[in-house]
């Protein structure tokens, strides 16, 4: 089943989101609609809270990326993290330019530390701590900041946010062109 994605102004964004526990729900279901609504929106991460869930959840496909300059392999970089714990993030810092599902047409760059570790249960619940550099590391941040409200945007200056302010007040309002069923926090 594929989701409308939440856009930038609802508070289910904004929230911790909660941890999920063992068999509480259909987490295989839940995690095939998590990937048919992120290939919907040609997306390469989807976290829960993006499709109004509040739980500890994300998955990522960098894989549709190879093909593109400046992007190291990503073979195999299909995964689907459950109450990750991101342990260290470490590295030097660098800059890209991020975009997101429920920020539609706006890409700024952020700067991330470029590794990570972390810690979380895969689809088959078994524990796993994997470290992750470059691109991998960067969707990984990504995904897992919405986990704790967090946004792209959250990092700009503010100079930058107020020139932003009134596209995303459309964004809330769901006056933005997507290619992918939405849902607006503040449409009429
Ligand atoms: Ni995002």
């Amino acid at each position: 089943m594929v989701y409308p994605i939440i856009m930038y102004g609802d508070p289910v964004l904004r929230k911790r989101a909660k941890e999920i526990e063992e068999g509480s729900l259909d987490i295989k279901a839940l995690i095939q609609d998590m990937f048919d609504t992120m290939y919907a929106a040609h997306g390469i991460g989807l976290a829960a809270p993006q499709i109004g869930k509040s739980i500890r959840l994300f998955v990522v496909d960098g894989t549709t990326l190879k093909d593109e300059d400046d992007v190291e392999d990503m073979t195999g970089f299909r995964k689907t993290f459950i109450n990750p714990v991101l342990i260290e993030e470490k590295g030097e810092t660098w800059e890209f330019e991020e975009g997101c599902l429920s920020i539609p047409n706006i890409r700024e760059n952020v700067t991330r530390p470029e590794k990570v570790k972390i810690r979380y249960r895969d689809e088959g619940w078994n524990q796993r701590e994997e470290e992750y550099d470059g691109m991998k590391a960067r969707i990984i941040q990504h995904e897992y900041d919405h986990l704790d409200g967090k946004m792209f945007v959250d990092y700009l200056t503010p100079l930058k946010k107020r020139m932003l302010k009134g596209k995303l007040t459309d964004i809330s309002k769901g006056e933005v062109d997507t290619e992918y069923r939405i849902s607006a926090p503040l449409k009429k």
